[in-house]
């Protein structure tokens, strides 16, 4: 069978399975079925009601709790599942007979100990708090220079025009890439992680092949410039000097850097505005005090994360909440059900910036795999949210919020506002 029809099979077989499994109550399918502009938050809800580990017949396990999130992602015996293990299609791609790079597989988001140790240490210190205390007036700059932009607009689209260009060019500076071309780092990102979902149609397979064979191309072109012109103090060049690292290591961890730092900190953004509009006292104390931004930022990141579950498998069998797992059993952990635990958050729906144990959730992950940008983009996000209110203190929805397709990733995908007074729309509502 050409591949491409078998490709195009599998996928309408996965999606059936999916649905009438869903049909039978299954929670998996549910979750993994449902629309990504629904509420997931009564799913989570009903995972949660059902016991701390949940079976299900799709052979995936699920936990809303806290306390097994938090276990399993600080226990050596587990480990990341590597993206496309649960699909039965292979999203590699070819060109010239060579497999594209793809950081979702390869980077070290996804590697062990000690490899995954040798390569998060060669960019960690760009994000220590010294690291990060250098870039503060960047992206107050940068968050400025948006700003500008939009001033005279009346309206314009919060995601497209402000949120998630912020964090793209402060990658993009960080990596020291140039002219950073802001469409095309977002269709990538886009392609990228709509494909943590499990690539499910042929123009997602297709929408993911080109955008790594773009990226990939891309890279090399600049891994070549800085081998030219070496000794800058971006992070690629940094990269380049170390001669015992591979080209795909390289490529990779770039890549993971430039989407793990933009596709999650613009949905931040993006959920702590809506947060913010859809409570006027939230609002009134940050005109008061732009401070309060960290708190409603750190709120944003419990209440409704960008990154809302992720997977973990066992690397030998082991028993784990009374229930045996043999070896490479998937367990989802569900973060943003996590982080409205009831044991660890009291009035756990409730949007409340001043909860004194926020810092508890666990919006970045746990363990060894804790986010590397988690300082960055708690400034980036408070940032945003400091100059965004101070420039337009009255602004409001201005049209119906578009949620993006994705169940991992949550957050607007297109959101309009206006910067003056004017007729308000309902926000919260989602289309399609
Ligand atoms: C609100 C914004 C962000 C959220 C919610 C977020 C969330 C996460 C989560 C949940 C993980 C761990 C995934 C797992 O354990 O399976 C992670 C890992 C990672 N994040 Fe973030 N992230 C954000 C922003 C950033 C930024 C700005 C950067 C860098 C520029 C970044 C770089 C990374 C890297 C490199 C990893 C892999 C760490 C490792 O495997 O050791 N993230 N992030």
């Amino acid at each position: 069978m050409p591949s491409t029809v078998k490709n195009a099979t599998l996928l309408f077989l996965g999606r059936t399975v999916v649905r009438a499994q869903a049909l039978l109550g299954d929670p998996a399918a549910r979750l993994l079925g449902l629309s990504p502009t629904r509420d997931p938050y009564p799913v989570y809800e009903s995972v949660r009601r059902r016991g701390v580990l949940v079976k299900t017949r799709m052979g995936l396990y699920l936990t809303a709790s806290h306390e097994l999130s938090a276990r399993v992602l600080r226990d050596p015996d587990f480990g990341p599942l590597r993206a496309g293990e649960l699909s039965p299609v292979d999203t590699s791609v070819r060109l010239d007979g060579r497999r594209l790079v793809n950081p979702v597989e390869e980077s070290f988001l996804v590697r062990h100990p000690p490899e995954h140790t040798r390569l998060r240490r060669l960019v960690a210190p760009w994000f220590t708090p010294r690291g990060l205390r250098a870039q503060v007036a960047t992206v107050e700059r940068v968050v400025e220079e948006y700003l500008d932009e939009v001033a005279d607009r009346g309206t314009f689209d919060l995601v497209g025009d402000f949120a998630a260009r912020v964090p793209i060019q402060v990658i993009a500076d960080l990596l020291g890439v140039p002219g950073a071309d802001h469409a095309t780092f977002a269709r990538w990102g886009r392609a990228l992680v709509n494909a943590l979902d499990g690539v499910r149609t042929m123009r997602d397979l297709r929408a993911l092949q080109t955008a790594l064979r773009e990226f990939e191309e891309f890279l090399d072109d600049l891994i070549a410039h800085r081998r030219r012109r070496p000794g800058g103090d971006d992070i690629v060049s940094a990269l380049v000097a170390h001669d015992d690292l591979s080209r795909e290591d390289l490529i990779a961890t770039t890549e993971l850097l430039l989407v793990a730092g933009f596709e999650t900190t613009v949905n931040l953004i993006g959920n702590s505005v809506l947060a913010v509009l859809a409570h006027p006292e939230v609002r009134a104390r940050l005109l008061d005090d732009p401070a309060h931004a960290d708190a409603v930022v750190e709120e944003t990141l419990r209440h409704d994360p960008p990154v809302q579950y992720t997977v973990r498998v066992p690397f030998r069998t082991v028993e784990l909440a009374g229930t045996r797992l043999p070896k490479g059993t998937p367990v989802m952990l569900m973060l943003a059900a996590a982080n409205r635990d009831p044991a660890v958050f009291a009035d756990p729906h409730r949007f409340d910036p001043d909860r004194a144990d926020v810092r508890e959730h666990l919006a970045f992950s746990s363990g060894i795999h804790y986010c590397l940008g988690a300082g960055l983009a708690r400034m980036e996000g408070a940032a945003a949210l400091r100059g965004l209110f101070r420039r337009f203190p009255d602004l409001r929805a201005a049209g119906r919020v578009h949620r993006r397709p994705s169940r991992v990733i949550r957050g607007a995908a297109r959101f309009p506002v206006a910067t003056g007074v004017t007729k308000e729309h309902p926000i919260g509502q989602t289309i399609s």
